[in-house]
């Protein structure tokens, strides 16, 4: 006994005692065998095991608000607590909704290498409050219609006759599908009657009027 385990020291630390029977009873070329055999699948579950924790650990992750502050650090704070408390904001309306980050902001695999080669460089810039620096994302109807969110002909209804004005809408006008929904939502920011920049029509509570 004492003989076999030194021969097989370096294999010890898979040697339980039954292994170790096993070899006796299994003659001589036999030892090796039996024991690769059965380290196969638990070799192969761990490795398994560990890539599905940390796939799903940092996938679910990702998907959730408190990822992109935590890994961009400070500049995404805004944009995180805006959306967590401020109830003024758009951002917060589909918090309460449950429309996460990744739900509006849709992860490209390029954008993503880019960003985290970018957080890996610490090269992302910051505007003079220390936010991140915006790189003009905008809403459009597909980011606002994907996944079936927003049906326009609802949204269109919804607004007719704008401020008791006949024939006046602000998602039907004379605009035309080239203003993007942006020209007046704000989602982290705050909204503006963009058409009051020629008009006269009723602004929303809460919301600026253009310049
Ligand atoms: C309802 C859709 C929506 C949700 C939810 C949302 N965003 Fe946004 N985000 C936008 C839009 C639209 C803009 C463009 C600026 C604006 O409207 O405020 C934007 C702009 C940004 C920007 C600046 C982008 C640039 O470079 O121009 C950042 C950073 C950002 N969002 C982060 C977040 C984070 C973090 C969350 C979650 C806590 C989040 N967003 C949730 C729609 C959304
Ligand atoms: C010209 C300005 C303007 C543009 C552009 C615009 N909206 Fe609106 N939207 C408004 C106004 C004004 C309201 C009414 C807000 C209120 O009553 O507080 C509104 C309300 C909404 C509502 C709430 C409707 C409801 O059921 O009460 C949704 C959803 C919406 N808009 C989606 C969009 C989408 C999606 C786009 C882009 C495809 C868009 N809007 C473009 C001005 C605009
Ligand atoms: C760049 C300036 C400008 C913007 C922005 C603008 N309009 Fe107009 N609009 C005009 C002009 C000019 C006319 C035609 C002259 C007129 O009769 O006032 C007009 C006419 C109209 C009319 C026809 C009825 C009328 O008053 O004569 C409606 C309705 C209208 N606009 C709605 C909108 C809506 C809704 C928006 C926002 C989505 C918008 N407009 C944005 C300049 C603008």
């Amino acid at each position: 006994m004492g003989e076999k385990e030194r021969q097989d020291g370096f294999e010890a630390p898979q040697t339980h005692g039954e292994d170790a029977s096993a070899v006796e009873t299994s003659g001589v070329e036999g030892p090796r065998e039996p024991r690769a055999k059965r380290r196969w699948p638990i070799v192969v579950g761990c490795v398994a095991l560990v890539l599905a924790l940390a796939g799903a650990g940092l996938f679910a992750w990702h998907q959730t608000p408190g990822f992109c502050n935590a890994v961009c650090h400070v500049p995404m704070d805004n944009y995180v607590q805006g959306y967590f408390e401020d109830e003024s904001l758009c951002a917060n309306a589909h918090y309460r909704a449950g429309t996460s980050c990744l739900d509006c902001h849709e992860p490209k695999l390029e954008e993503q290498v880019a960003e985290g080669l970018a957080w890996v460089r610490g090269d992302f810039r910051v505007d003079e409050n220390g936010d991140i620096a915006t790189v003009g994302v905008t809403a459009d109807e597909k980011m606002c219609t994907q996944g079936g969110c927003h049906d326009m002909k609802d949204v269109i209804a919804a607004t007719a006759d704008w401020g008791g004005e006949a024939g006046v809408n602000p998602h039907e006008s004379h605009q035309g599908a080239p203003i993007d929904c942006s020209n007046c939502h704000g989602v982290h920011k705050v909204s503006n009657m963009y058409c009051n920049a020629c008009h006269d029509y009723l602004t929303p509570e809460g919301w600026t009027n253009p310049a």
